[in-house]
């Protein structure tokens, strides 16, 4: 279905292999607590699950963002937690607290998630997609996202976010048959939810590995490439115009190097790595998206209009697309991002 809609866009243009003199641009986030319109809906929806699962309301929040900076990119808004809700786990976001999920630590829990994505949760997300899909300049480009396996597992296990992923950290070297399980479990659903949203009208799709930097080497191989290295295969042998993003976040370059070895399109970096390095290591496999630290944007001044020159100079020539290095944070000032736009578009 995207390939129907043929959209000349930069963003595209750099994932389908061609460097731009001005890197295309979106955030990490963008529709969120920063903008006061989101804000508005959200008061408006009362829950976080509730705006997701509104068609209308999540095509809004999609929007927000794309017309008030013009970003060549939207991303369809949901959350990563909607594919264990739709697998039968409670999940529910408590104002101030993060998510609290019920956790799901052994056999039986394991032997109650559903088969097949519940298509209660998870068809609104797709409605919501094709009605963004069709009002959607068509220069912008629009994404869909999952949760990679073992960053949704770590949220399973613990029932709530923490600081060092220790919960899951610790089932994977206690039962790692179990924690397998589950992975496989996360892989399968993972595969529908983005050939889903494929269908429904996504040009690219971006697999988030918030919690990949905390895991061994040994470990990052087995619970974040295998299932990536699985997804992929999967989503590119059904679809194989599909464009993948991958962000493993907090991986080391070695890490980074492996996941480069997958047929994605891109990889995203956060603020911690050496740039001269990412591109002499990845910059000729994949494009390389990022690497602004969200702070630098809280802080704003002259040190945001350097950083955001040096990462154009020193991913130039390679296909880059600009973005943070994670998702925008609740305090940041709008001045600020409009900075960021008219920066990043500034003829070099
Ligand atoms: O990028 C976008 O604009 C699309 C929407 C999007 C959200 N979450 C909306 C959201 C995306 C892509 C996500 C991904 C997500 N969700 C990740 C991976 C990326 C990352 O930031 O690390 C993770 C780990 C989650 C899980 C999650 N959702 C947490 C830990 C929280 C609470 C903390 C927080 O940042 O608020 C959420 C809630 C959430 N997801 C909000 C938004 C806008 C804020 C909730 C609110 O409005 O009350």
């Amino acid at each position: 279905m995207s390939e129907l809609r043929a959209k000349p866009s930069p963003f595209l243009n750099v994932l389908d292999g061609f460097p731009q003199k001005t890197p295309p641009l979106w955030m990490m986030r963008q529709a969120g607590r920063y903008l006061p319109e989101y804000r508005e809906v959200r008061a408006k929806a009362g829950d976080f699950l509730t705006l997701c699962y509104t068609p209308e309301l999540a095509a809004e929040v999609t929007f927000q963002p794309i017309r008030r900076f013009g970003f060549d990119a939207a991303i369809i808004f949901s959350d990563i937690l909607v594919v264990p809700h739709a697998l039968g786990v409670d999940v529910r976001f408590e104002a101030g607290e993060g998510p609290r999920l019920a956790p799901v630590t052994d056999k039986a829990g394991l032997d109650n998630l559903r088969r097949l994505l519940d298509p209660a949760r998870v068809q609104p997300v797709y409605e919501a997609i094709t009605r963004v899909s069709s009002e959607l300049p068509r220069e912008t480009a629009l994404i869909g996202f999952c949760g990679a396996p073992w960053t949704v597992a770590t949220y399973m296990i613990a029932g709530q976010g923490t600081d060092d992923q220790a919960p899951a950290r610790l089932m994977a070297l206690r039962d790692p048959d179990f924690f397998q399980q589950l992975i496989d479990r996360l892989v399968d659903a993972s595969i529908h939810h983005l050939r889903a949203q494929i269908e429904a009208g996504c040009d690219v799709v971006q697999i988030f590995d918030t919690w990949a930097g905390v895991l061994d080497p040994h470990s990052f191989e087995r619970w974040c490439v295998r299932p990536l290295r699985r997804i992929v295969s999967a989503v590119k042998a059904s679809h194989r115009n599909a464009r993948i993003i991958a962000f493993p976040r907090g991986a080391t370059l070695e890490g980074l190097e492996k996941i480069a070895a997958l047929p994605l399109n891109g990889i995203s970096v956060d603020w911690t790595i050496d740039r001269e390095a990412a591109k002499a290591r990845l910059g000729d496999k994949v494009a390389i998206q990022g690497n602004l630290d969200p702070l630098r944007l809280i802080a704003g001044g002259p040190q945001l209009d350097e950083e955001i020159l040096s990462i154009r100079k020193d991913f130039d020539g390679i296909r880059h697309i600009f973005n943070l290095g994670h998702g925008i944070k609740p305090e940041t000032p709008i001045a600020h991002v409009e900075k960021l736009v008219e920066k990043v578009r500034e003829t070099l």
